[in-house]
């Protein structure tokens, strides 16, 4: 690599524009840094005609990709077309090349990671995803190098800033989910469709990227356990509130020596943890390593210009060389099953109000060994609405308990079942 490092973006959408801005703006600064200057020298779309706002001569643009990945004068490959193909085969040829690539791709690196640090590898080329995750928020440099040396035990992150923009509005303003969306959508923070933030999946691939350098294990988004928040209520907002909780979509993993559970779902956390504070659609992930104890990384998780820092920050373009991309030994640890996990539950029920009705219940609960910490009955004429909060309990129990009350003729309906987190015993 000569004194110039020659860029080649594959996409100039949000992220590549903003990447391309970057480097042009602050280009003295990156220069002086980074002791090299960075240039783009060749950008990929899919329209040439499209007008775009960037300081790219249009001489430097091609409609295929192949161009880029291909071309002499190209040394870095930004991948930032988003899908799988043809990201992923312009990525395997960008390292028959012997081109490292910054992907911010986490749908592709979330399903496909084995294959692509396996070429990464045998090109003896680095594949750098800073960018993936949690968008401006330097997350992955700081668990792979940083942490490198303690032993991560847990992390919980709020890494979805479309459900969290609609959370804090229910909670902060007493909307419905669907008029949260309506505003997150007016305000261009929900896609038109929505599914894969609200039913869980993009949290649920930034989790299994996570967890796989967390734990060195090489887990998919596929292998995650996943809940979105479309059957969170006003209701559930609101007793949450009234015992202290916030409700959150977490992707939480946590592992021993043996194993490690990966997961994405509504959560009730404490209204004093650090991660009850992230509102709007702000991201965080709260890391507890054996050593370093509790550590907060807190920022934006996505927008064109915080996702550019991370996917076109002068140390990922230039700093391959002392960065191998290739995770270290995968230790040989089993994914715990869902089932087997145990969390403290908040349950919601639709009851009878009738003597003995609570007794009943108990009795379940009794039955299936899982203990009640806290009950509370709100009464309205023949109807009464009982909320509960467990102590700790195996995941496979308090799904017994859920479907044995569901056979009580006095219980109408078990409304919601949310885990609650970090709350202590
Ligand atoms: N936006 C964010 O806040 C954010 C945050 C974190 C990570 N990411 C990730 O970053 C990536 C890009 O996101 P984005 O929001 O920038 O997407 P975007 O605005 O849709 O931009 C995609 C770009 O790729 C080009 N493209 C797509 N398919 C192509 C093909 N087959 N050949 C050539 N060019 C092609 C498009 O060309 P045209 O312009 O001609 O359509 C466009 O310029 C995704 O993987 C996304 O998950 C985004």
């Amino acid at each position: 690599m000569g004194d110039v490092v020659r860029v080649g973006l594959l996409g100039c959408g949000n992220v590549g524009a903003a990447v391309a801005r970057m480097l042009h703006e602050h280009g003295d600064e990156i220069a002086r840094r980074a002791g090299t200057a960075i240039e783009v020298t060749r950008v990929a779309v899919r329209e040439l005609d499209k007008p775009r706002d960037v300081p790219v001569p249009a001489g430097l643009f091609t409609d295929d990709p192949y161009d880029v990945v291909r071309d002499r004068d190209v040394d870095v490959v930004v991948e930032v077309m988003g899908g799988i193909e043809p990201a992923r085969s312009l990525i395997l040829e960008a390292f028959r090349q012997g081109k490292p690539v910054v992907t911010a791709n986490k749908e592709l690196l979330a399903t496909l990671s084995r294959e692509l640090f396996e070429s990464a590898a045998a090109g003896r080329v680095d594949l750098l995803y800073e960018a993936a995750v949690g968008g401006g928020i330097p997350l992955i440099r700081p668990l792979r190098e940083h942490l490198a040396g303690d032993r991560i035990m847990r992390f919980m992150g709020i890494v979805n800033g479309t459900t969290n923009y609609i959370l804090t509005r229910m909670t902060e303003d007493g909307w419905s989910l669907g008029q949260a969306l309506a505003d997150a959508q007016r305000l261009g923070f929900a896609e038109a469709d929505p599914s894969a933030d609200l039913e869980g999946h993009d949290a649920a691939a930034k989790a299994a990227i996570l967890a796989s350098i967390a734990f060195d294990l090489r887990v998919a988004a596929g292998d995650v356990y996943r809940e979105g928040i479309m059957a969170i209520t006003p209701d559930d907002i609101r007793f949450a509130k009234q015992l202290g909780y916030v409700v959150k979509l977490l992707a939480i993993a946590e592992g021993d020596g043996h194993e490690v559970s990966v997961r994405v779902h509504p959560a009730m956390i404490p209204a004093g943890h650090p991660l009850a504070s992230v509102r709007e659609s702000f991201n965080a992930v709260f890391i507890e390593g054996e050593r370093v104890g509790p550590l907060m990384l807190y920022g934006r998780g996505a927008g064109g210009d915080p996702t550019a820092t991370s996917s076109g920050g002068a140390r990922s373009l230039i700093g391959h060389a002392d960065h191998p991309g290739v995770p270290s030994e995968l230790a040989p640890r089993r994914l715990k099953p869902i089932e087997e996990m145990q969390a403290q539950y908040y349950m919601l029920m639709r009851v009878a109000d009738r003597p003995g009705v609570l007794a009943a219940i108990a009795l379940v609960f009794a039955e299936h060994m899982v203990s009640i910490k806290s009950v509370w009955q709100e009464g309205h004429a023949e109807e009464a609405q009982i909320v509960l909060i467990t102590h700790q309990a195996r995941e496979r129990a308090l799904q017994a308990c859920v479907r044995d009350l569901r056979l009580i003729d006095t219980v109408k309906a078990v409304s919601s079942v949310v885990r609650v987190e970090a709350a202590g015993p």
